[in-house]
């Protein structure tokens, strides 16, 4: 029999401040329904300097091993996928491996493709364990982010921050990943980039959204190709992409979800010999509000509350949908599209596991996110301004890490 590999459990970190996005956008002078109905936001993750990419990734990471009680001498693999990287040699994974006091034998690095870097590690390990090559170990892929464009950019209201931990093994109580099936498609663009040595990220906003539209579609025709192969899906009544209880997508703002939704719907409507015939009705058919309701909607309610999380903000969304409805998905077949700027897409799928929502519920998600403080937006324009390198001295909430200072380019975390 085949292997079953794939996300055992997963932990979220968030920083403990956010800002209302209503009041972002009256302080900008912006109708407040351009962020909420046309981005589809709510709430906005602020981090302070001492809750960098690091001491975020390290609290998940602890966090999920406290949480659901991981041996952590069955590890083998410790893989950071981030593009909020803190040097250009020593990597993330060396700092949680440190923090958390992990065993020597572990391969450990970090993964880098913009926001399509935690998707890279993800397959990484699930493919090593499956492989055989893990003899038994399990592996931690934790994806960590801030994202940040600066005060008063058009992508303002689209930034966050947060990591989210997972546990990737033989046992994929939380999603059995259909190894094998993952379409890919990647393009050499300039849609969004972070060069060297800059805070902020650089970003051609609209294009940007049409890269990431151009290339799920590749990324979703290959899956698709594959998964009528192995009969997984079929032309009949139903879209093929109407086969998959749920899709969950990249969220770099909640609106992008629909948009892309109604793209995965268009690639089926266009290849399909019995669709509408006109351009036009291929359109309306692709943007069904019912279609989006169903297999979309519901994965958003941590995204609409945190923001952009660039390589978590998929798995937020798996950690948002399998929050809200653990139980009902269990034992279907959901589809995942992951997209980094520059740019990389990857399409694929796996099947709830019975003991999901179970496994949610020791997540504690909903503590996670109550323990926030909201925050004025001068509040937040002042902890934007601060220094990378000069943490306010904060101690850290019990279980979790932060960056305590920086001293000869050496960091130092305190905390857990
Ligand atoms: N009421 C309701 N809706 C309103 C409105 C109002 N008063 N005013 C505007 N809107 C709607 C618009 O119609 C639009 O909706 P549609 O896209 O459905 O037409 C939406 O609000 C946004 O309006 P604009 O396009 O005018 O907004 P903008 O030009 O100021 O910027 C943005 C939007 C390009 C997304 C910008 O926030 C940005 O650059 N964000 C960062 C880049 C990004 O997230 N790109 C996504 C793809 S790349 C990727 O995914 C990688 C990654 O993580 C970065």
């Amino acid at each position: 029999m085949k292997k079953r590999v794939g996300i055992e459990a997963l932990a979220v970190a968030v920083p403990r401040r956010y800002v209302d996005i209503e009041d972002l956008a009256r302080a900008r002078g912006v109708d407040p329904a351009k962020f909420t109905a046309g981005l589809g936001a709510k709430e906005m993750a602020v981090n302070d300097p001492g809750e960098d990419s690091v001491s975020l990734a390290a609290t998940a990471a602890a966090r999920l091993i406290q949480q659901q009680g991981v041996d952590t001498s069955k590890l083998g693999m410790l893989v950071v996928g981030t593009e909020t990287g803190v040097d250009h040699s020593k990597p993330i994974a060396s700092h949680v491996h440190g923090l958390l006091k992990l065993p020597r034998a572990m391969r450990t690095f970090d993964s880098q493709h913009a926001c399509y870097g935690g998707t890279a590690g993800l397959m990484a390990a699930v493919e090593w364990i499956a492989s055989g090559a893990g003899a038994g170990r399990s592996a931690l892929v934790v994806c960590t982010d801030i994202a940040r464009y600066g005060l008063k950019t058009a992508g303002e209201p689209t930034q966050g921050g947060g990591a989210v931990a997972l546990l990737v093994s033989e046992t994929p109580d939380l999603l059995a990943v259909d190894v094998g099936l993952n379409g890919v498609s990647t393009a050499d663009v300039y849609d969004f980039w972070r060069p060297v040595g800059r805070r902020e990220a650089l970003v051609d906003g609209h294009y940007s959204i049409t890269c990431y539209l151009d290339a799920m579609a590749g990324a979703y025709r290959g899956w698709r190709e594959r998964a009528m192969e192995q009969g997984l899906v079929r032309w009949d009544s139903k879209l093929p992409s109407e086969q998959l209880a749920r899709i969950l997508y990249h969220v770099p703002f909640c609106k992008m979800a629909r948009k892309a939704h109604a793209q995965v719907r268009l690639c089926d409507l266009e290849d399909s010999s019995s669709g509408p015939a006109t351009p036009e009705a291929r359109d309306e058919a692709a943007k069904s509000q019912a279609s989006y309701d169903a297999q979309v909607a519901k994965s958003l309610g941590l995204n609409a509350r945190v923001g952009n999380v660039y390589t978590a903000s998929l798995y937020l969304a798996l950690a948002g949908q399998l929050h809200a409805e653990g139980a009902a998905l269990a034992g279907q077949r959901i589809g995942l599209l992951s997209y980094g700027s520059g740019s990389c897409a990857e399409f694929f799928s796996g099947v709830v596991g019975e003991k999901a929502a179970e496994r949610m519920a020791r997540a504690d998600l909903d503590t996670v996110l109550a323990k926030r403080e909201r925050v004025s937006v001068e509040e937040y324009e002042r902890l934007m301004n601060l220094p990378y390198d000069a943490p306010e001295a904060i101690a850290p909430e019990p279980g979790t890490f932060r960056l305590a200072e920086i001293h000869e380019f050496r960091r130092k975390y305190a905390g857990a």
